[in-house]
């Protein structure tokens, strides 16, 4: 089975490519150079010329803050190109799977967030993915939208951002009223990579919106309390959001409520401490 990935070059995009030998699946990684998502006509020629069973899209603008001033750009890229990726998966008749994010929602819910929650983004990033699941499901039948959280794994991420800091600053001052659920992009790149087979299966008709993300929820104060763990640590100060002004606003809570991919693929919520002590060992 033959995937052709977008964004090969991200966080997950790298992990799909690092992971997929493991499953018995070739990629045709294309990063940004390759293949721009916004290009309609370049997206229609990719998947026609490949012929790939599955397309994932790891694709995305993913910056939170920058996007409220780079309105037009984070929607190209996360709403255009999502429905370009789609309608070329529909002319070839392949499933595709798509990643979203926990800031379709407010956080206003106490609880975890179920796939039937109403959206409600907050921020023009959180607007441009919700755009991006609402174009490709009135595009393509046949397509997985994936909602994740708290990505680490790469290179541009918090985990990599608190090593940083650390390491030139003796106090950090750390949010701690905004709760989610860490997710590694192996574990993601994983999961994808289990759709991406379970979807193939003949007569399976369980497309459409799944979430995904880390256990236990926690704060980004005590992500980052996690990634100090046993090593020279600065002094964290857990301060609420307030304090620390930034363009975009983030929900509180975006916790993800992952029953139901546990129920029609039997995938399991990964344990992101376990993840994250895998990355620290490894650098
Ligand atoms: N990161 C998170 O915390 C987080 C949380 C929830 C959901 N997600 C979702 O998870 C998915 C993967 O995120 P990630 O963390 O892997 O993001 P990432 O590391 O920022 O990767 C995104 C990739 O997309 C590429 N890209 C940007 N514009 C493109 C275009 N027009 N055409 C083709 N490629 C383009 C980027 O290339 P350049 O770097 O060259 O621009 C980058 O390699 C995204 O859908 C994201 O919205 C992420």
């Amino acid at each position: 089975m033959k995937i052709l990935v977008t964004g090969a070059g991200g966080q997950v995009g790298t992990a799909l490519q690092a992971r997929a030998p493991a499953h018995g699946l070739d990629i045709i990684a294309l990063d940004r150079q390759a293949l721009d998502i916004t290009d309609a006509s370049a997206v229609a020629a990719a998947v026609r010329d490949n012929r790939p069973d599955l397309v994932i899209n790891a694709a995305a603008y993913t910056a939170v803050d920058k996007a409220e001033a780079e309105t037009e750009k984070a929607f190209a890229i996360n709403a255009d190109g999502a429905e370009y990726l789609a309608q070329a998966a529909k002319a070839a008749a392949i499933p595709l799977l798509h990643i979203s994010t926990d800031f379709v929602f407010d956080g206003r819910k106490t609880g975890a967030y179920v796939e039937t929650d109403a959206i409600a983004p907050l921020n023009v990033y959180g607007a441009s993915k919700a755009a991006g699941e609402a174009r490709i499901a009135a595009t393509l039948e046949k397509h997985i939208i994936l909602r994740t959280a708290w990505v680490f794994g790469g290179v541009q991420n918090f985990v990599n951002t608190m090593l940083r800091l650390g390491e030139t600053h003796k106090e950090l001052s750390i949010v701690d009223d905004q709760r989610g659920g860490p997710t590694a992009s192996h574990d993601i790149a994983d999961t994808l990579l289990r759709i991406a087979k379970q979807v193939q299966a003949p007569g399976f008709d369980d497309f459409g919106l799944y979430h995904y993300c880390g256990a236990p929820a926690v704060t980004w104060f005590g992500f980052a309390e996690a990634i100090f763990r046993g090593r020279e640590t600065p002094k964290l100060t857990p301060i609420p959001t307030e304090s620390y002004p930034v363009p975009a606003t983030r929900p509180k809570n975006s916790v993800l409520d992952c029953s139901r991919i546990k129920r029609v693929f039997d995938i399991d919520q990964p344990d992101w401490q376990a993840a994250l002590s895998r990355i620290l060992d490894q650098q």
